[in-house]
């Protein structure tokens, strides 16, 4: 496979053409990026780590019977995957609380949520990401009803699996975005999966182990990263 032009250049990743017209490259770039792109690092390391803790994930999920994008690993930070048509949507599952919902509905940090609660973001840098619900998903032609569904049905699937992979490795999986698209008609997992878009925290001491490390200036962005990539038997 050959990589051609680069599509896309988000605030994290670069997204390629090949030659094969169902598959793309995304690279990931050691960029990171915070506050919707209002704080912005180049952080040593990052997009290896996340390239291939993010394929780790997948495989898991994939082995789960979840269907993703993701193709094969190609190099340290890039991988194919399939060429998906993105809803403009962030599916949302919080376990716990911490970041916007606190400030949304003032409430304290660390709270368990039983059942987990669900949020849809539309995905707009400009507007703040703003949350949305399924009326406004459906009266903007944002995305069809079945559609919708199946990205709630597969976000909480990928939570039943999930948490109890970051469970075995002493982590707390506290929230987490998702984001789906079309492949051949099938609503289908893209984007990532990695301590960028996720909240974890050390079962015990309940250190934070993702990217609330950058955005709160704690230092050793990186070095969480990896930590919690080695506990789930990521090799770096
Ligand atoms: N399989 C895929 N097919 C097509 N586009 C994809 C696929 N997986 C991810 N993308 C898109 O590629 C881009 C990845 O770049 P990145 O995540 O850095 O963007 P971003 O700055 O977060 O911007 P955005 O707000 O659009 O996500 C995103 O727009 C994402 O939706
Ligand atoms: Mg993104």
């Amino acid at each position: 496979m050959n990589k051609l032009e680069e599509l896309f250049r988000g605030k994290a990743k670069s997204v390629y053409n090949t030659d094969e017209a169902d598959r793309l490259i995304l690279l990931f770039r050691d960029d990171t990026s915070a506050f919707d792109g209002k704080k912005i690092e180049q952080l040593d390391r990052k997009g290896m780590v996340n390239n291939k803790f993010n394929a780790f994930v997948m495989e898991k999920l994939e082995a789960a019977g979840i269907a993703t994008h993701f193709d094969s690993l190609i190099s340290d930070q890039e991988s194919v995957v399939k060429r998906l048509e993105m809803f403009p949507i962030e599916c949302v599952v919080r376990n716990i609380t911490a970041g916007s919902i606190c400030r949304r509905l003032g409430v304290e940090e660390g709270k368990d949520l039983n059942p987990p609660t669900f949020e849809f973001f539309l995905k707009n840098d400009d507007l703040g990401d703003p949350m949305i619900n399924e009326y406004h998903i459906q009266s903007f032609g944002w995305a069809e009803a079945e559609h919708v569904e199946k990205m709630k049905q597969l976000t909480f699937e990928v939570n039943n699996v999930l948490k109890d992979l970051f469970l075995e490795g002493d982590m707390l999986l506290v929230d987490y975005k998702l984001e789906f698209g079309l492949y051949k008609g099938e609503v289908i997992l893209g984007d990532e999966f990695t301590p960028d878009g996720c909240r974890l925290w050390d079962k015990e001491t309940r250190k934070k182990l993702d990217k609330d490390r950058f955005r709160q200036g704690l230092g050793g962005v990186i070095e969480a990263y990896e930590e919690v990539g080695k506990r789930i038997g990521v090799e770096f």
